[in-house]
């Protein structure tokens, strides 16, 4: 792996302050441009992701438009559950489904421990990536976290109220908790993959865990979370939304950095947790609200910034469809300056 030219926020991943505040955006690619839209005219989203040129096309894409110090992989947290046995697809414009869903321990029995060879494609668009971004700024990869995924195979598709990822949890604990060990085994495979095929640092999104309360996420996720940090071979960014009083025990779990959504400051995340490297945390609707707003809430989340030792600016969650490509740009700048 060699290191790129603009290292900002490999720096502020290891702890270093950064002269110039590194950012990059979640979902930086997708609905929101143009181009993406156009593309995905042609080919579906899956098709999409089984193309290394095209997933390069659409990475690269975003960081030549934007600025961004960092390029992220162009695929899905939900890639994993084929070789883990388990079918998805995405219906149009209704999110992914699992035609059948995990539910019983009798169900975790059938989940396997994935291959990762069969995941090579996402491999091949590791490479065909680093390869266009041309040592410019770093490669992320990722993947989703084991809790999140489980909530997937459990439910079958998106939940509100995850009624059958906590019925399972709590009432047949040893069966969830075999499911969760049998992803996090997967997720080492997997991301140690990426980070042998080139990524310089890989996040963890726990897009579902705000669900959870703080013991359960002690008792039923956070020793799995532990194992995966332990295990993966590069710097890692632990990204969780949905429920702020969970950023302590998340911080235990072991990443390299901690990255935070809107609902809290991170100074108060700071002194709550100990945490001193941290990714986030700018409200993504910030982006409809215009220009001024923009500025102002984005100085306020580099303010609130001030005490950590690494810093990386993003947003609380990812970018949306139906913001405009130059708002988008223009909080980048903002941030520059
Ligand atoms: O720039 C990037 O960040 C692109 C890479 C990326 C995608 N998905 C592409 C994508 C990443 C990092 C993800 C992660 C992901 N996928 C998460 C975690 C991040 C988060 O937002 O919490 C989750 C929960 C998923 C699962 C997923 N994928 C859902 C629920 C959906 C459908 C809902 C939606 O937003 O449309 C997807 C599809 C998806 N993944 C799209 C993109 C660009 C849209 C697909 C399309 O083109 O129609």
């Amino acid at each position: 792996m060699t290191t790129p030219q603009n290292t900002l926020v490999l720096d502020a991943i290891n702890g270093l302050r950064t002269e110039k505040i590194p950012v990059w955006l979640m979902r930086q690619a997708g609905r929101y441009q143009p181009e993406y839209r156009a593309l995905r005219e042609k080919v579906s989203f899956l098709e999409l992701c089984h193309s290394p040129t095209l997933c390069s096309e659409v990475a690269v894409r975003s960081v030549e438009q934007l600025g961004v110090d960092a390029a992220i992989l162009f695929a899905d947290i939900l890639l994993i559950l084929e070789p883990m046995g388990i079918g998805f697809h995405f219906g149009e414009n209704d999110g992914p489904k699992i035609p059948v869903p995990v539910r019983t321990a009798q169900d975790v029995e059938r989940v396997c421990v994935a291959d990762v060879a069969r995941l090579d494609f996402v491999m091949d668009a590791v490479r065909t990536t680093s390869r266009d971004l041309k040592g410019s700024v770093p490669l992320l990869g990722f993947s989703g976290a084991p809790f999140t995924l489980a909530s997937y195979m459990i439910e079958g598709a998106g939940s509100k109220d995850y009624q059958h990822t906590k019925t399972l949890m709590w009432r047949e604990p040893q069966a969830f908790s075999q499911l969760l060990a049998r992803i996090t085994e997967s997720l080492i495979a997997y991301l140690n993959a990426q980070i042998e095929s080139g990524v310089h640092a890989v996040q963890v999104f726990d897009s579902w865990v705000g669900a959870l309360g703080e013991s359960d996420y002690r008792e039923h996720v956070l020793p799995h979370m532990k194992r995966l940090f332990q295990a993966v071979k590069a710097p890692t960014i632990h990204f969780g939304t949905g429920n702020p009083a969970l950023y302590t025990a998340m911080h235990e779990a072991g990443a390299t950095m901690l990255g935070i959504d809107h609902r809290a400051s991170l100074e108060s995340i700071r002194q709550q947790s100990g945490a001193t490297r941290m990714q986030g945390n700018l409200d993504p609707i910030v982006l409809f609200a215009g220009e001024e707003v923009i500025q102002r809430e984005a100085a306020r989340v580099i303010a609130e910034a001030r005490a950590l030792e690494g810093y990386i600016f993003n947003l609380g969650h990812g970018c949306m469809p139906g913001m405009k490509p130059e708002l988008v740009k223009h909080l980048v700048d903002v941030v520059h300056q």
